[in-house]
């Protein structure tokens, strides 16, 4: 249960003073009967609530999809770089957002957002496995020697043995990774190790959730339900 004026706050109607106002003139409806109690508690999942007449459309956690920029971190703050959340002109997303696993500064592409602290483990934590695909554009032509030592595993410079990975080539100095985990700098890293250099490197899947190629660079949306299936999906 969630007060009114919190509950509509949350959704983006107005702040709470705003909101405590409207409330008390009438502008809301509890399951058809007005309410002017903003303290007044209703249930996010069986309590229909109307705001000016206009059904309110409860959301527990926000989902974003950003198409990341070279030049950004991917972090909430970092006091000399611009950071994602400086992408993110919605004060509520942006207050309210935290970017679930990291892109190096120069890596562009897919940046999954969200306040669902759950979610946001399940893509990122330890034993994540689900997928990052990455768009990579190499110095030198790939070998077919490196791509099945990069699929067999290689050892980084920190004597790290990488585990699962799948590389399918575009053409001779391009090629899609695919990742289960996520160690610094790993694509760029696991090239190295091969004698090879990543001159581009750009992430365009996470789980079976392809980067929408209409949102520009820095532009970013809220994902519907349907994605976010596909963003938790392990298995291809
Ligand atoms: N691997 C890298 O080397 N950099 C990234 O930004 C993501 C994966």
């Amino acid at each position: 249960m969630i007060r009114l004026d919190k509950l509509l706050s949350n959704m983006g109607k107005g702040s709470r003073s705003e909101l405590v106002k409207l409330i008390k003139k009438g502008a809301v409806t509890v399951n058809s009967v007005t309410v002017k109690d903003p303290s007044f508690k209703v249930d996010e999942i069986t309590d229909s609530v109307s705001f000016f007449g206009e059904p309110v459309k409860f959301q527990k956690f926000i989902y974003v999809m950003l198409n990341k920029p070279r030049g950004y971190v991917t972090a909430t703050e970092d006091n000399y770089n611009k950071t994602v959340l400086d992408l993110i002109d919605n004060p509520l997303i942006k207050k309210r957002v935290a970017p679930a696993g990291r892109l190096d500064i120069d890596t562009e592409g897919f940046v999954f957002l969200t306040d669902d602290g759950d979610l946001n483990h399940y893509i990122t934590g330890p034993k994540c496995h689900v997928r990052k695909r990455y768009l990579v554009h190499l110095e030198l032509p790939l070998l077919d020697a490196s791509l099945k030592q990069l699929e067999a595993g290689v050892t980084l410079d920190d004597g790290y043995v990488t585990k699962e990975a799948k590389v399918i080539p575009i053409d001779d100095d391009k090629c899609y990774m695919d990742l289960y985990e996520g160690k610094f700098h790993q694509v760029k890293r696991m090239f190295e190790a091969v004698g090879n250099k990543v001159i581009y490197l750009k992430r365009v899947i996470i789980g079976n959730l392809p980067l929408d190629e209409a949102l520009e660079l820095g532009e970013y949306r809220e994902l519907n339900d349907k994605e976010i299936e596909l963003l938790k999906e392990r298995e291809i």
